[in-house]
């Protein structure tokens, strides 16, 4: 991988992005951008916040200027937020700078992980796994489509997971 360039980590709300991205910049150096933080800090605002003051469309415009920011630089590992494919123009850019390495969690795991959760607005009120796993086959074929490579993480450890991405990066 050339560190010039950046690595984006995409996948459903709790697949282990930003855990991953804390682990591998500590490796390697790289500057890490974590997209939720990144928008938290700037906005002054939680993303629950953002989205019942000002809506999704405005959150997704503010994340759309964020990885156009991003692109425009390089070097760094940048956890999405599980939306940032949804819109083409998105990955357009990614794809322009960056490899995209998708993790993939079951709708069972990813519970597991989120339940205690309740700065995720899209789950607020739909914190079950019929719902996630609704939401991640409308999905799926999005994160699919962009992703350079694909990692399942279901039953793994982090560190098996950080060993991928040293094979990988
Ligand atoms: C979202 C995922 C969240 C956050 C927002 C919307 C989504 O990020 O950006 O709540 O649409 O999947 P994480 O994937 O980091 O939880």
């Amino acid at each position: 991988m050339e560190r010039n360039k950046n690595i984006f980590f995409i996948g459903f709300m709790g697949c282990g992005k930003s855990t991953m991205a804390r682990l591998l910049t500590k490796e390697t150096g790289m500057e890490l951008i974590e997209m939720d933080e990144t928008i938290e800090e700037e906005t002054g605002m939680s993303i629950n916040e953002i989205f019942a003051t000002y809506g999704e469309a405005y959150f997704r415009d503010l994340e759309s200027q964020l990885i156009k920011r991003i692109t425009e630089k390089g070097g760094a590992v940048v956890s999405c937020g599980g939306g940032a494919i949804l819109r083409p123009e998105n990955v357009e850019m990614m794809k322009k700078n960056g490899q995209i390495i998708y993790f993939f969690a079951s709708p069972e795991t990813i519970y597991k992980r989120v339940c205690n959760s309740n700065n995720r607005p899209l789950l607020n009120g739909n914190m079950n796994i019929e719902y996630i796993a609704s939401l991640m086959e409308t999905r799926l074929p999005r994160y699919l489509a962009a992703a350079d490579i694909t990692i399942e993480v279901d039953g793994k450890e982090k560190q098996d997971v950080l060993e991928e991405l040293n094979a990988i990066c």
